[in-house]
């Protein structure tokens, strides 16, 4: 008997030196997990989210989780919880804002688990991680990495925008040289030839004319480009999109590569132009960077194909380049992730196309790749835009629900 209850003394005692573990470990731990009931009231809170959002007087229990929340992300969070009330579902996760107590917000990334029928929690465990400062770093090298590509393009550009400048220039001092020569017929010893300048000048100012809608035309495409663009999706023109885009690469393409396009009859599709402008750019400047390494001198091909696919509008990005090595087809997404040289590539097109492509338009970006034949990459945005609201947070991520 003796032997039975000590047993059990010693039962007691590691079941306390557990809890007082666990009780410590929850306490301490910078993450955040707070239980509500099935109608989202708070029936813990670990000191953490009282730290974080510097309640520190502050019971949260028996408050409502969602008056925690940014307004604008109350549906979707109201929505996740009455969908884990109504099934056992675990584990949906979404980037909600939480205010802090000085009226700001931090963003956290949180877990849901329906643990309503577990017989000792009895709640809706939502576990959240503080990422504030990541999202932040990450907006900041997005925008270093918008810049970085523009700072590419912009010599290309200069060459671009010099070729037709040029020849305006040659063609208006034939035209100078011609008028004084009409002038003053004396001045030269052929006279002004009429016959040569009736020949001769319309076909200068006809060129001059090209020359200057070229520059008008690029003018135009940097523009579009390099609106710095609103908060506020647009119904845009993703065909228009694409013309801007090939306009203000060209210069990267031409050496190596034809284009062309198929062009589909599209509806505007409610997006940021400017990140779609960024996305298509960081594709064919891909492209024609994979033509250039596929190891034959031979000039590739890039097509670019737009077409409607039930409610989303698709663009697609064809290229005769080196292909992508199945063994890194898993890494291209990743940010720095890079085969090209210092100078080159810096691994962040991709990552930043995906950050546009699915966070900010709830679309999909995917590749298909045969090594030393091609590439295709398809982008697909619905065309309605992300859900009803149109002032999408980069940093939101729409959860998908588990099924
Ligand atoms: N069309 C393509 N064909 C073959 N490989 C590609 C293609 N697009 C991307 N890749 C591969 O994926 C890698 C990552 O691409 P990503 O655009 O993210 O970075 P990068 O082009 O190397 O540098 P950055 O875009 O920052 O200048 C590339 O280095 C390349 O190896
Ligand atoms: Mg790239």
């Amino acid at each position: 008997m003796a032997t039975v209850n000590r047993h059990h003394d010693s039962d007691a005692a590691s079941l306390a030196v557990v809890a007082d573990y666990l009780t410590a470990l929850m306490t301490k731990s910078s993450d955040l997990v707070v239980v509500t009931d099935d109608q989202g009231v708070i029936t813990y809170a670990s000191p953490s989210v009282q730290h974080i959002l510097g309640l520190s007087d502050t019971s949260l229990v028996g408050t409502r989780a969602r008056d925690l929340w940014h307004p604008d992300d109350k549906p979707k969070t109201a929505g996740h919880l009455a969908r884990f009330v109504a099934r056992t579902s675990p584990g949906a996760i979404a980037n909600v804002r939480a205010r802090h107590n000085d009226g700001t917000y931090r963003i956290t990334e949180v877990t849901m688990t329906n643990l309503l029928d577990d017989p000792v929690v009895g709640g809706i465990v939502l576990n959240a991680r503080d990422i504030t400062e990541r999202i932040e770093l990450e907006s900041q090298l997005m925008h270093a990495q918008k810049l970085e590509s523009v700072g590419q393009l912009a010599s290309g550009i200069a060459h671009e925008i010099n070729t037709p400048i040029q020849f305006i220039g040659d063609n208006v001092r034939f035209l100078g040289d011609a008028f004084d020569g009409l002038l003053h017929p004396g001045a030269n010893a052929d006279g002004a030839d009429t016959d040569y300048l009736e020949a001769e000048v319309p076909m200068a100012i006809e060129q001059t004319l090209e020359g200057i809608d070229r520059v008008a035309t690029i003018v135009r495409a940097m523009k579009a480009f390099g609106h710095p663009g609103t908060d506020e999706k647009a119904p845009t023109d993703l065909n228009e999109a694409v013309r801007n885009t090939l306009i203000v690469a060209n210069n990267t393409v031409k050496h190596v590569a034809d284009v062309t396009t198929d062009l589909g009859d599209l509806p505007r599709v409610w997006c940021h132009p400017g990140d779609i402008n960024q996305v298509l750019v960081n594709l064919v400047v891909n492209a024609a960077h994979a033509i250039a390494d596929n190891g034959t001198a031979e000039r590739g091909h890039i097509a670019v194909r737009s077409y409607v696919d039930g409610t989303d509008a698709v663009i697609e990005v064809t290229d005769t380049g080196c292909g992508i090595d199945p063994g890194v087809a898993g890494r291209v997404f990743e940010p720095f992730f890079t085969t090209k040289e210092v100078g080159r590539g810096t691994g962040q097109g991709l990552s930043l196309a995906y950050v546009l492509v699915t966070k900010r338009h709830g679309g999909s970006i995917s590749f298909v790749s045969a090594p030393g034949k091609g590439t295709t990459f398809t982008v697909r945005l619905p065309i309605a835009g992300t859900g009803t609201r149109r002032h999408d947070t980069p940093s939101i991520q729409e959860a998908a629900c588990p099924a």
